[in-house]
């Protein structure tokens, strides 16, 4: 297994590296556990509520009881379940629920879905400090891990314009590009893949620049705003671009409620991110922070 979760000490206590030795001499990679945190430092999450009908509002797999989702039933078909993802390049570990290191990404499910419910929250930007820690990775294997709640329904979408990754993760072809849609030239529900049930994907086959920009339009917001209310997802994760050296995600900040970040055992430093920290500070909540390629780390 290749991926752990880290204990989200104030910065200023952690080693040099994210993944590093702390200040009692304890492998930060070793604290395993993932402390979702930052909520009781920022107010309200931008305002939102829990819609009628969340699943959240019950446990944490859903009080809904399979009633057809709204919206859902119009997006493509791609698969039944997530069993092709075994052969997708990017490891799509959560598609083994018997593999251990799937059972890391269970753990994250089940901290996310807490901090979700208690705050009424469903919005995450899942992002990282610089290229290359793991987002896509991340974020592919924890939607793949929500989408086994049979009664939580999870969207996923490629917000990382300018270098998309998902459709090559999930290996699904021809997806067509995502700023059609975004820009309000396509109805969101004609671009949207569905795999199952309750995972929905929203991918991206070109890569555009410009995301900040985009972001920040009213009638991108507008169609992010509206594909929640048509398909009330339980947890929409955002694949975003890296924080530092690009204002995409601080852009798209006031479209979410919170922010997983993902960290590279062998090469995420600390002040990368308390740099991030500081981007976010009163604005959203950092929910946590993942610490991946640990064990890559450690074996060095
Ligand atoms: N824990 C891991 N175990 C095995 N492979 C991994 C792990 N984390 C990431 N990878 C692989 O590393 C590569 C880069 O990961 P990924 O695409 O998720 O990075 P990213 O942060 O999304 O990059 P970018 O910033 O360019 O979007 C991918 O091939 C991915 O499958
Ligand atoms: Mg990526």
């Amino acid at each position: 297994m290749r991926f752990g979760m880290i204990r989200k000490e104030p910065v200023t206590d952690m080693g040099e590296r994210a993944g590093g030795t702390g200040p009692d001499g304890t492998a930060i990679a070793e604290a395993a556990g993932l402390t979702l945190r930052g909520a009781a430092r920022v107010p309200a999450a931008n305002g939102r509520r829990v819609p009628a009908g969340s699943s959240l509002n019950g446990t944490e797999n859903g009080a809904e009881n399979g009633r057809p989702a709204p919206g859902w039933s119009r997006l493509r078909l791609v698969a039944q379940d997530m069993r092709h993802g075994a052969r997708a390049r990017v490891r799509l570990i959560s598609c083994r629920p018997e593999d251990p290191a799937s059972r890391s990404f269970d753990q994250l499910r089940t901290r996310l879905l807490h901090a979700l419910r208690d705050h009424g929250w469903h919005r995450i930007a899942v992002t990282a400090p610089a290229r290359g820690c793991g987002t896509t990775f991340v974020a592919a294997n924890l939607a793949i891990s929500l989408s086994r709640l049979s009664n939580v329904r999870t969207l996923l979408m490629d917000l990382n314009l300018a270098q998309p990754g998902l459709a090559r993760a999930f290996d699904i072809g021809n997806v067509g590009a995502l700023d059609p849609v975004l820009t309000g030239a396509q109805a969101p529900d004609t671009h949207l893949f569905r795999i199952g049930a309750n995972l929905a994907l929203g991918l991206n086959d070109r890569p555009v620049g410009g995301g900040a920009a985009l972001f920040q339009h009213p009638v991108t917001r507008d169609i992010l705003d509206g594909m929640q209310a048509s398909l009330r997802p339980d947890v929409t994760l955002y694949d975003l671009p890296p924080m530092l050296g690009r204002d995409d995600v601080e852009a798209f900040l006031p479209q979410v409620d919170g922010v997983l970040l993902v960290t590279d055992g062998t090469r995420t430093v600390g002040r990368q991110i308390a740099e991030c920290e500081r981007l976010l500070d009163g604005r959203t909540p950092l929910l946590g922070v993942v610490l991946n390629r640990a064990e890559t780390r450690k074996s060095r």
